[in-house]
């Protein structure tokens, strides 16, 4: 199993612009198309709210970005495309993951910092308008990351924070609960620029300098007309360094067409005829894609049934993840518990009831440097135990198999397994066969 999950959120409070199509959209769907790639993107309308205190635009929103990421290639059959809300499991692990976080990991966090230093140099309270939804943010985006056992999270440089703090939250929990989780890296595409806006700044909804991504075809004029330029008449040589024509240009312009477009302006050409060619670049790339647009938004029943298959196919991987999460921090069926505690064949009794508690495995190091897992039952009792691996990949590979054929697997690693005093092999093909069994039910 060498495929690499990526998984990123969007935020539902706005309309997509050029600088989201050219910074996220079009290398996530790209990035998307590659082999050896699983991706997970999903409209994070749970963190909207804590932006947006307006449902007309969270639901506005929560549209015209799933059917910008539509129109732009993404296909839902290969991409797991769904919409935060629609998954309880993201706000149960939210709140697992909330009681190992320290509060004072939170505290550090560059946007609550921020919000905080706003307050103070404008001499109020320094939790002035600060709701407990801001600063439990990085939990909520950990839950996103972790409940899919992402393994690369692209983002801009502005969440790289999150994610080491989803990798810190992760820690935490497998140390005190066992290798659970996966540890997430920040995926940061070096070659994706930052596109300027109409005023030379950052494209971004909060300098107000965008350009709608599916503005129609004569509005799309106008705002390209109205990119700043500098006063140099036509004739005057012109620099391309610096020049937010220029750039956006080149973000939608092959190599080729920039290089000439380079030479039309060290030859002088006028600022309204620069802007004619890169308004008819930018719509030559949009065109196809705003037809589809259209399309779809006039159809807002059929992106909310993809949304809602996606929400399927990502809880087939999250509802048993779950359930495996809450049995390791104690929120088990009593009725299997009890069992547990009294007998010895736990494991059959276990599986066989609906909800109870299972057996799980734990993974960990020690100090002679080396990778072990051991099979828990529900009650803690130890069932198995591995000797050291040279590396964590062939512990999690051992454990792989034993929960798929256990009979075979035991077979195949009786060397690597030490026996556990009080614990005969029935009771511990009993408990990997009630492994077996929960994971069918889920199937
Ligand atoms: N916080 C991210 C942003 O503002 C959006 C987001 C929410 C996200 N959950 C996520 C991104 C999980 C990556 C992974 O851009």
């Amino acid at each position: 199993m060498s495929t690499t999950r990526f998984l990123t959120g969007i935020t539902t409070t706005g309309t997509p612009h050029l600088g989201n199509f050219v910074g996220s959209i079009r290398p996530s769907v790209a990035a998307s198309l590659r082999p050896g790639v699983q991706s997970f993107y999903f409209l994070a309308d749970y963190h909207a709210l804590i932006k947006c205190e307006d449902p007309v635009r969270i639901q506005r929103s929560t549209l015209e970005i799933a059917a910008s990421w539509l129109a732009a290639g993404l296909d839902p059959q290969h991409v797991t495309f769904y919409r935060q809300s629609d998954i309880p499991e993201i706000p149960e692990l939210n709140w697992l993951l909330s009681c190992v976080t320290g509060k004072g990991l939170l505290n550090r966090a560059h946007a609550y910092k921020a919000s905080q230093d706003k307050n103070e140099a404008a001499g109020r309270e320094l939790d002035d308008g600060v709701t407990a939804g801001l600063f439990m943010y990085p939990v909520l985006m950990a839950a996103d990351i972790l409940a899919f056992k992402a393994h690369k999270v692209p983002v801009g440089r502005d969440q790289v924070q999150h994610i080491e703090m989803a990798r810190d939250i992760a820690a935490s929990f497998n140390h005190l609960y066992g290798e659970h989780f996966v540890a997430p890296e920040a995926a940061i595409d070096e070659h994706v620029a930052t596109l300027p806006g109409l005023d030379g700044r950052k494209m971004s909804k909060s300098y107000d300098n965008t350009i709608p991504l599916f503005t129609p075809r004569e509005q799309l004029r106008r705002l390209i007309n109205g990119i700043q330029t500098d006063s140099r008449a036509p004739g005057e040589p012109k620099q391309t360094e610096g020049s937010a024509l220029f750039q956006i240009y080149q973000a939608f312009a092959t190599e080729a067409e920039a290089q000439a477009l380079r030479g039309q302006f060290e030859q002088g050409i006028a600022w309204g005829d620069a802007k004619q060619i890169l308004f008819e670049r930018v719509d030559g790339v949009i065109a196809p894609m705003r037809e589809r647009y259209e399309a779809l938004i006039a159809d807002p029943g059929r992106i909310e049934d993809t949304l809602l298959a996606g929400a399927d196919r990502a809880r087939a991987l999250v509802t048993p993840f779950l359930r495996e999460l809450r049995s390791a921090v104690g929120l088990r069926s009593l009725r299997g518990g009890a069992v547990a505690a009294a007998s010895p064949s736990t494991a059959r009794a276990a599986g066989s009831g609906k909800g109870a508690a299972l057996p799980s495995f734990k993974q960990y190091r020690e100090a002679d440097g080396k990778f072990y897992f051991k099979l828990v039952a529900a009650d803690g009792r130890l069932l198995l135990q591995s000797t050291g691996f040279d590396a964590p990949r062939d512990a999690g590979q051992a454990i792989a198999r034993l929960q798929k054929e256990p009979q075979a697997a035991l077979a195949a690693l009786a060397g690597q397994l030490a026996p556990v005093d009080g614990v005969g092999a029935g009771d511990v093909e009993a408990a990997l066969q009630a492994l077996v069994q929960a994971a069918a039910a889920q199937d």
